[in-house]
């Protein structure tokens, strides 16, 4: 499944963040030159404000060949290279409460940190999987004494699919304590396609793709949080529970310090480059190379040359990365992999997912190799149902279509900091307990210089 936005609405600059260059650093370090880190703090981070939000992995199987306009997914799937692999096979997906009005009606929503809008109520009838998208639950605006219809009316369109209706104001309870944004805007769709279930996206709101905040831009207004921070922690098979901690860090799913990687084009750039053509500013980053470690050795193999970089949209709502094709078609060698022409889709043995051939692992460096994230092969090979499909697919030829999926993510512990302009990353190393530390006004100063991971 594919849910990042391709069409919206672009908005002028108002308001502006420090970038890593602001970072004030001991020792005149520089974030971004792979220069030593300051010393193991001594303290523990302060607990304090933040929402944490669990989340759950879902596997989708497509049960309806939907059509639209008239036209079947198939038709529409031709637009986009990657569709077939959502459209035949359906994917994995993470999705978290979401819980409106008054009294509150919950709805399971897709996580998507490559759009920036809370959806609901898709066309069932019209949905790809119509059982899964009827008991994901519905908003019902008569239901709710606080709800106001905005009469203003939003249409998008994604990879597969998309969402048309009418904006609504109500109050939305997040998190697991359900702590309350009174008068929250979001879209109710009257009409869909593909889509299976609501989603929320996570991206840049207010100042760069709407007019209007976002619930991340509310908790900031609200006062649950000091900065449009938050933290993903999905994780691998075996290692635990899934979820999204807003204004907070979670330091014993990571071990050591985390690294920042600058958003790039920066989020004002992209307002400019791709505005222009109608794409939304996003956690854009660049990856500096591609290896994998065969199961059983020692020895990375590196795909990608020196020098290799690629900017790359790390998106929670894609179950697949994507690259191009002659890096995919190396990686593919490697593993076996069978092309399906039609689909243009790299199959493999489902061998991959368990005993001797799963302790693999692929490697995606960023920063020059200052950090690279590790993903076991299990959590990089995703089976469709008895057919599998190798974790990275072909990007589409022309369009600026390179993600970084599920299939990287779960390898990673992210902060995504729309203050300094960066992604943070880590291994995903749970260890022990839950502990969270309280990312407050500076939060690129306390991962740089105070929060560290482990037990
Ligand atoms: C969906 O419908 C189209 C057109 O009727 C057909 O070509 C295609 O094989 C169908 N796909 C599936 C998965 O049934
Ligand atoms: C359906 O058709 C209408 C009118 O032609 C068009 O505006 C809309 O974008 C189409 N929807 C999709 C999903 O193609
Ligand atoms: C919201 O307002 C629009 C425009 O007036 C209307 O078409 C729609 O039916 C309303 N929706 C609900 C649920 O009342
Ligand atoms: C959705 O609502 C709008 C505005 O009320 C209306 O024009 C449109 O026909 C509706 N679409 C569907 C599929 O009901
Ligand atoms: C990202 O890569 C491009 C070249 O593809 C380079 O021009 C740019 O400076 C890089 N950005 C960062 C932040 O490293
Ligand atoms: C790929 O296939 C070749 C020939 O069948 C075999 O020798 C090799 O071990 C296989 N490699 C992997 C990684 O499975």
């Amino acid at each position: 499944m594919w849910f990042g936005v391709l069409h919206a609405v672009v908005f002028p600059v108002l308001c502006l963040a420090a970038t890593l260059a602001d970072l004030v650093l001991p020792d005149s370090v520089d974030a971004t030159s792979g220069q030593a880190r300051p010393p193991r703090p001594t303290s523990t981070p302060r607990p304090g404000n933040y929402i944490k939000a669990s989340v759950r992995k879902e596997q989708v199987v497509i049960t309806n060949n939907v059509t639209s306009n008239g036209t079947t997914a198939t038709a529409l799937a031709r637009r986009w290279g990657r569709l077939p692999l959502s459209l035949y096979e359906g994917g994995i997906v993470y999705l978290m409460d979401v819980n409106l009005g008054s009294p509150s009606q919950t709805i399971q929503v897709v996580v998507d940190t490559a759009s920036f809008e809370l959806y609901v109520n898709p066309d069932c009838a019209r949905a790809a999987n119509p059982s899964f998208c009827s008991s994901a639950g519905r908003y019902e605006a008569m239901d709710s004494g606080t709800s106001e219809n905005l009469t203003t009316r939003f249409g998008v369109s994604f990879g597969s699919g998309g969402y048309a209706g009418t904006y609504f104001c109500d109050t939305l309870s997040l998190g697991d304590d359900y702590w309350p944004i009174v008068h929250q805007q979001f879209g109710v769709a009257n009409a869909s396609a593909y889509v299976w279930a609501g989603m929320i996206g996570l991206g840049y709101g207010e100042g760069y793709n709407t007019h209007y905040p976002t619930m991340l831009d509310r908790l900031v207004e609200d006062g649950y949080i000091s900065q449009r921070v938050f933290s993903v922690g999905l994780g691998g098979e075996g290692s635990g529970n899934s979820d999204i901690i807003f204004g907070g860090v979670d330091y014993h799913k990571f071990e050591g310090w985390m690294e920042p990687v600058e958003i790039w084009p920066s989020p004002t750039e992209q307002m400019e480059q791709f505005g222009q053509v109608g794409l939304t500013t996003r956690y854009w980053v660049n990856l500096t190379s591609l290896g994998h470690t065969r199961p059983g050795q020692q020895a990375t193999e590196q795909l990608t040359a020196n020098g290799f970089t690629q900017m790359m949209l790390i998106d929670t709502g894609s179950t697949f990365s994507y690259m191009d094709s002659d890096i995919v078609a190396a990686l593919a060698e490697q593993f076996n992999a069978t092309l399906d022409d039609e689909q243009d889709v790299y199959y493999v043995s489902c061998s991959y997912l368990s005993g001797d051939d799963s302790t693999g692992y692929m490697h995606f460096g960023f920063n020059q190799g200052d950090i690279v994230i590790d993903v076991k092969y299990e959590d990089f090979v995703i089976d469709l149902g008895g057919r599998c499909a190798l974790g990275v697919q072909p990007a589409d030829e022309g369009a600026a279509t390179w993600v970084l999926g599920d299939t990287f993510i779960r390898g990673a512990y992210i902060v995504f900091d729309q203050y300094y302009d960066a992604v943070w990353l880590a291994n995903y190393r749970p260890c022990g307990e839950e502990a969270v530390a309280d990312l407050g006004k500076d939060p690129g100063e306390q991962l740089w210089n105070e929060i560290y991971g482990g037990c």
